[in-house]
């Protein structure tokens, strides 16, 4: 059955209606004690006092523990089902091209364009993916390289071994994951995992972005610094709920100590990311037996508290790219004014070729590992 509600939410009745109603229920109570009409002052600052009282009662304890709820990320049992590595590297991924959301002064080659032009190269022991650093004609921006992997993933522990980070002023470069198709962005979510602007001298950034209803305005175990606590795209100019890793995290400084692995982990609990330099690897990763639960304190913490991480995530491709300038890198407020680079982004970006010699990304290896009941 059905009730009509009237616009405040109240059954709706006409005043004759109420009049019968009331006529026929009044003569079953005793009009002073529990009608509320028949009330005086005090009986009403008795009643609204024990409301009140109730209502703290309830309300406070709920306030504290709602604060203190935070998922349960118990051991799972991972085993290796991906690796991208070795001379094959790029047979595992398409290559972007077009234009971006974003803006960026990007023009994205293709597979036989980045072969020929040495954007993409692959040893046995490092994937190199690279800004163009030659002089170059053509005012679709400077030849750069997106690639997306060819699987698709929901869950899992990814954890990429880098040997160098890509950096320069101009420069927006990021290893991610979402399913981009048109019209479906950001209903499936998009995880950041590695993702920086200009001389990245600043530390990686963390971040999620979402449709609404995935918040981070909740209890977290996490050494990042929050930047953003609403992962809606449509908040803060698409900024997403952003953690900042320490200076080290990113850059120049990382790049002398040979890198370092990023990981992440996708769970119904949550997602957890941890940034670890070259020298302070944990074992597990390095023997192939990642085990998150001994890393300590994640440097990113999204836990699903007040976020149903399994509706805002699902199918998500790899994704590699160096953007140039776009909203972000190219901002005069973060390009210039923050990292004190030269010129106009797209006019730098244009005509200095040799600004981009540390544009490049050195992968030693991405491995993908699954657990069951994740
Ligand atoms: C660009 O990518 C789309 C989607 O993968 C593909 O259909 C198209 O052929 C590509 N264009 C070029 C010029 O490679
Ligand atoms: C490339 O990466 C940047 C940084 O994450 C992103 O904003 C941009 O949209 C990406 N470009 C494409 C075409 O996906
Ligand atoms: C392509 O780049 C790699 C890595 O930087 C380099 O070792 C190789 O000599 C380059 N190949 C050509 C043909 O320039
Ligand atoms: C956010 O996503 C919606 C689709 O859900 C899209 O229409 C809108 O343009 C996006 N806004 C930004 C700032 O990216």
């Amino acid at each position: 059955m059905s009730v009509d509600f009237g616009p405040a939410g109240i059954p709706f009745m006409t005043e004759k209606e109420y009049n019968e109603t009331f006529e026929t229920h009044k003569s079953s109570c005793s009009p002073s004690a529990w009608n509320p009409r028949a009330w005086g002052r005090k009986r009403w600052t008795g009643a609204l006092l024990g409301i009140s009282v109730i209502v703290a009662a309830v309300v406070v304890p709920l306030t504290v523990v709602m604060a203190n709820q935070y998922p349960s990320y118990q051991r799972l049992e991972y085993s290796l089902v991906d690796i991208y590595s070795g001379e094959r590297f790029f047979d595992s991924f398409d290559y972007g091209n077009g234009t971006e959301a974003t803006h960026g002064f990007t023009n994205y080659v293709t597979k036989d364009g980045a072969e020929w032009s040495n954007l993409t190269y692959a040893t046995s022991n490092e994937a190199i993916i690279r800004v163009l650093p030659r002089d170059h004609t053509g005012a679709a921006g400077r030849p750069t390289i997106k690639i997306l992997s060819k699987q698709r993933y929901t869950h899992g522990l990814f954890i990429f071994d880098i040997g160098h980070v890509s950096y320069g002023c101009g420069t927006w470069p990021a290893i991610w994951m979402s399913d981009t198709d048109l019209d479906i962005w950001p209903s499936h979510g998009e995880i950041d995992i590695i993702e920086s602007v200009n001389q990245g001298n600043k530390g990686t950034q963390f971040t999620l972005h979402t449709t609404n209803g995935c918040e981070m305005s909740v209890k977290r175990k996490q050494t990042g610094k929050v930047l953003s606590n609403n992962c809606l795209n449509s908040t803060n100019y698409n900024m997403g709920c952003a953690v900042r890793g320490a200076p080290d995290s990113y850059g120049e400084e990382l790049n002398k100590n040979q890198g370092g692995v990023y990981a992440m982990e996708w769970r119904t609990a949550g997602i957890r990311m941890w940034f670890f330099p070259r020298n302070r690897i944990p074992s597990s990763i390095s023997i192939g037996k990642p085990e998150p639960s001994e890393w300590g304190i994640a440097t990113a913490d999204f836990p699903s508290t007040k976020c149903d991480i399994n509706s805002h995530f699902k199918n998500h491709k790899l994704i590699i790219n160096i953007s140039l300038c776009g909203d972000w890198a190219g901002a005069p407020s973060v390009y210039n004014e923050e990292y004190g680079c030269q010129m106009e982004c797209t006019e730098y970006v244009g005509s200095m070729p040799e600004a981009f010699k540390d544009a490049y990304w050195s992968i030693n290896s991405i491995k993908v590992y699954k657990a069951p009941n994740s």
